[in-house]
């Protein structure tokens, strides 16, 4: 079998992980060094010492600044886009053009609603298989959580239940596991509130500071999200919490509590159960979230990844920040183009102080 030659854009430098920098790319190279088909055959970063100590070290060939020159010289067969949300919808709609098989995309989708349906609209009408990296559904107490609720072990699912520190940056991860427990089921309505009285860019994007976002879901599923002031406790207690008709199981408790825990109906105790020491981190997510995109590009399934999940998670996001906007409920399908919460702060209706690290936006 010929190898799949993967591109990679936005390689970035190898550092302390924070806001404003957690070069994912070597992440996804990491993965991909692991499936044998897959070779990194190209790389394009900006900061050309970016690209070439990237190249140097997963050992591709071809070494660009202009990704647009990488997928018109190298042609690689599937490209991972590493660069912050406001580039994705771009760079995305310009790999399909270029005439990428796959494309795996850093989350969150996209920086505006229309930008999100526009890169998953183009990736279907051109047959590109579009991912993105909520990897959160490859790790085991995700998983194992999933089993026991399909399984029955804490009855019939009545309402899911999360702590995200924003709604758009994590809350991608919070908000699609929402839709792995619930079957891929898509919003009804949302109705949310947020604060922003701080400047918090993450990756170069506006983030609230607090939230609660309560949405019901089309099989009548309830979601919660809940922050409490930053500094604060998590209101919810844990990462993951769902609530069935006979039980409860918790993910990521607080206060280093386990990574996964359950009550059944009638228990007196919390019993932890065992995730062979994996925790909501990992290890292992993204190794087993892109081998399975590989192997479903292969035998042309629809990965759990793939664009039309993650328009589900991305319209609840937006939605609730146009809930905010609107000051009531919205119904789904959402019928707005941008992003209600960086529209509210161009517009003057929210006035963060500044931030206090005094970073840049981009
Ligand atoms: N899946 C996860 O758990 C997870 C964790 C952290 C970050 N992320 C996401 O990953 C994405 C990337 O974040 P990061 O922290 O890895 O970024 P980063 O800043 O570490 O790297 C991005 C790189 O893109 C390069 N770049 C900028 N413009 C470019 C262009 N036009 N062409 C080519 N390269 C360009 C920059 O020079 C930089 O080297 C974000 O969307 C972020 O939300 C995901």
């Amino acid at each position: 079998m010929s190898k799949l030659r993967i591109g990679i854009i936005g390689t970035g430098k190898k550092q302390k992980a924070s806001r404003f920098g957690y070069a994912m790319a070597y992440q996804h190279a990491n993965a991909y060094k692991l499936i044998p088909e897959c070779e990194i055959a190209a790389c394009a970063d900006i900061v050309e010492e970016n690209a070439r100590a990237f190249a140097g070290a997963y050992g591709a060939k071809m070494i660009f600044t202009d990704y647009r020159k990488m997928l018109a010289e190298a042609k690689p067969d599937m490209v991972s886009i590493c660069t912050w949300m406001h580039l994705h919808e771009r760079m995305a709609l310009d790999a399909i053009d270029a005439g990428v098989k796959a494309i795996h995309c850093e989350k969150p989708m996209a920086d505006t609603w229309a930008g999100a349906k526009r890169m998953a609209a183009a990736a279907k009408a051109k047959g590109v298989q579009l991912t993105f990296n909520h990897q959160r559904r490859y790790g085991a107490p995700f998983a194992m959580a999933k089993k026991m609720l399909d399984d029955g072990a804490i009855g019939t699912l009545q309402r899911l239940e999360c702590g995200a520190g924003n709604l758009y940056d994590t809350g991608t991860h919070f908000v699609d596991m929402f839709s792995f427990f619930n079957h891929e089921t898509p919003g009804k309505w949302v109705l949310a509130q947020i604060d922003y009285r701080q400047e918090n860019f993450v990756f170069g994007s506006h983030n609230e500071n607090q939230n609660v976002a309560l949405i019901e879901y089309a099989n009548g599923v309830f979601g919660l999200v809940m922050m409490g002031a930053p500094g604060g406790e998590n209101p919810v207690g844990c990462v993951d919490k769902l609530i069935g008709t006979d039980g409860v199981i918790e993910i990521g408790v607080a206060n280093k509590g386990p990574a996964l825990r359950y009550r059944r109906a009638g228990d007196k105790e919390w019993t932890a159960a065992d995730t062979k020491g994996e925790s909501i981190h990992g290890p292992g997510f993204i190794e087993r979230a892109l081998a399975d995109v590989v192997v479903c590009l292969r035998e042309g399934r629809k990965c759990q990844l793939d664009a039309s999940n993650a328009l589900i998670v991305t319209e609840i996001i937006f939605g609730a920040y146009e809930s905010s906007r609107r000051r009531g409920r919205v119904d789904f399908p959402l019928n707005i183009e941008d992003n209600p919460l960086a529209a509210m702060v161009e517009s003057g209706a929210l006035k963060p102080a500044p931030d206090l690290e005094g970073r840049a936006r981009k």
